[in-house]
């Protein structure tokens, strides 16, 4: 019995020193003191041994598993607290390691023009309204006082789908939307891509445009010349200046193009002015009364003017891109520089 307690005792020590991490050193553990292990075996022996000597072989027993287990426990604390020490030195946090940059997006240029546009108008009173890319020929031409053979519809080359459908070539569409649904006074603002078969430095097949419209008593051109004034200002600079110069659209009567002063030269002449002073930047002028009337408005009792200009072309000026090709090309080398 001796002999067996201390082979058990070596057998376990052995093992024990083999196990290389507290999962495996309870496997041992267990071959030894678990409900099928060695020692419990010896206990279920106990039936077998001659009734006088059964207490002292209880005793040897227990003293066994008693040894075994303060072994096995003092085994047990020194990988659990290596195991730790290693899992602590793993997740260890290096404060001092510098960050990881997340590279921040920037708001497109022509976005920024879009949104400080209509912050200027809606200082002013404007309502936004937004109508479909796809649009009748009804609503982006006919109603526009420019019927199927009208010469005016070569000044845009347009993208038809059809019969009766085409991608429209001008936010003015939605100067109809408008007024067929609301009564005056009207004061809205229309932005969103427009599409027109053009394409060079300074033209693209795709823009934006900004419509502007105003339908009320009393409506002149003067209002219009004010309005532009305070958006040249915001937009450009404070010393910033409009004028109109005569024009033809089929929807305004009289019509004009708009130039603002050159904010690079301040209006002494230089190349992006052509020498001139000026820059043209937007189509305007009354309200044609056919458009009125096509809308059910009656042009005895109301005026009205109505104006578009080319985002991409106020991102140009404002931000001296030369090329439109850029504002579609999204290469992040040029949308990084427009940072607030
Ligand atoms: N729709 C015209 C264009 O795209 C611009 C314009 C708008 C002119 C409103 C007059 C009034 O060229």
């Amino acid at each position: 019995m001796e002999q067996d307690t201390q082979k058990i005792v070596e057998e376990a020590e052995a093992e024990a020193a083999k196990a290389a991490d507290s999962r495996a050193l309870y496997e041992v553990k267990m071959k030894f003191l678990g409900r099928a292990g060695k020692v419990t075996a010896l206990l279920k022996g106990m039936r077998e041994v001659a009734a006088e000597l059964r207490p002292a072989f209880g005793k040897k027993v227990n003293e066994l598993r008693e040894t075994l287990e303060a072994k096995f426990a003092a085994l047990e604390e020194k990988l659990k607290k290596k195991e730790m020490a290693a899992k602590l030195s793993g997740e260890q946090i290096d404060v001092t390691m510098p960050g990881r940059r997340r590279a921040q997006g920037t708001l497109h240029p022509v976005t920024r023009v879009k949104n400080e546009l209509i912050d200027i108008f809606a200082g002013m009173g404007f309502e936004v309204f937004e109508g479909p890319e796809i649009e009748t020929d009804y609503y982006n031409f006919t109603a526009l006082n420019t019927p199927a053979d009208h010469p005016a519809r070569d000044m845009q080359d347009t993208f038809y789908l059809g019969e009766k459908f085409l991608l429209r070539t001008q936010t003015s569409a939605g100067q109809i939307r408008v007024m067929e649904n609301k009564k005056p006074p009207i004061k809205i603002l229309c932005p969103g891509k427009v599409f027109r078969s053009d394409d060079d430095a300074t033209h693209s097949p795709m823009f934006h445009q900004m419509e502007g419209l105003v339908v009320d008593k009393h409506i002149t051109l003067c209002d219009l010349q004010g309005m532009l004034d305070e958006f040249a200002r915001t937009m450009f600079s404070q010393s910033s200046k409009t004028r109109l110069r005569p024009s033809y659209f089929p929807f305004t009567e009289p019509s004009v193009e708009v130039d603002v002063s050159c904010a690079s030269c301040g209006g002494k002449g230089c190349s992006l002015c052509k020498g001139t002073g000026w820059i043209e930047v937007l189509g305007a002028g009354m309200v044609n009364r056919r458009v009125l009337e096509n809308c059910g408005i009656d042009p005895d009792k109301y005026t009205g003017f109505a104006f578009g200009m080319g985002i991409e072309r106020i991102a140009m000026l404002k931000y001296g891109i030369n090329n439109i090709k850029l504002l579609t090309e999204n290469d992040v080398r040029f949308l990084e520089q427009f940072k607030d």
